[in-house]
């Protein structure tokens, strides 16, 4: 197995569950006109989100790290008309790349860009009214996923879903001594929720367009 067997595996997903859409589409191409970095999910990771979202009957999501807001169309397209996502995101160059997006998606009533530091943003959320959230993407700096992780189970709550992209980071994830602190972020929220009693969680190694990374899944039963 190599890359080019797990791109052209995806790409065939691809043509499979995730087909041609003009909207998403224009997303990824307004993503490179800004010159912002192609470091969203791929087309059937979005579309695992949607499934999840879907799945588990969400109204209210909690996204952090927007980028140009790909997988917030993604989660965003899986709510009833009367639900409502929340992204934070710190750079506003990338922020109004994704508010541009979530308009054309026709979202804008649905999803919110909050600008700012995400660990500045998440004590506002939880001191308003827009919890507890259903679920909460976190995919925004790697080396805060424990901050991202404590704060997403405030603000969640039983039967909650939290979903943590690139816990893999090529395979790093299983190396005791790495000293990159991104990676230390994501091996110390992976040991929360190992070792927290309010969460059923796993993780899950995948390959394709984007690499070799993972998810990390937590189903929430206490808070
Ligand atoms: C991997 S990208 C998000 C990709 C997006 N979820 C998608 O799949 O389409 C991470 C984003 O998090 C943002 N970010 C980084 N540090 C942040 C912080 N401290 N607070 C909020 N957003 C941050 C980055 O600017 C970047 O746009």
């Amino acid at each position: 197995m190599n890359p080019e067997q797990w791109s052209s595996v995806d790409q065939y997903f691809d043509g499979l569950f995730a087909p041609p859409d003009a909207v998403l589409e224009a997303a990824l191409a307004a993503t490179t006109e800004a010159g912002l970095p192609s470091i969203n999910v791929s087309p059937t990771q979005g579309k695992l989100l949607h499934v999840l979202a879907k799945a588990h009957n969400v109204r209210k999501i909690l996204e952090i790290g927007t980028l140009a807001g790909y997988s917030s169309i993604w989660l965003g397209r899986a709510l009833p008309a009367d639900g409502k996502l929340i992204t934070l995101e710190i750079d506003p160059k990338h922020a109004a790349v994704a508010r541009a997006n979530i308009v054309r998606a026709g979202l804008d009533e649905q999803v919110e860009v909050i600008i700012g530091k995400a660990i500045e943003s998440l004590p506002r959320l939880d001191s308003s009214s827009a919890g507890p959230f259903d679920l909460v993407f976190i995919d925004a700096d790697k080396v805060s996923t424990p901050d991202y992780l404590t704060w997403a189970m405030r603000l969640t709550k039983p039967g909650s879903l939290i979903i943590i992209d690139n816990v893999v980071r090529k395979g790093e994830v299983a190396d005791p001594k790495v000293t990159d602190v991104n990676v230390q972020g994501v091996q110390k929220a992976l040991a929360m929720l190992a070792a927290d009693q309010r969460v059923i969680a796993t993780a899950i190694q995948t390959v394709g367009s984007k690499g070799y990374d993972g998810f990390s899944l937590a189903y929430v039963v206490g808070t």
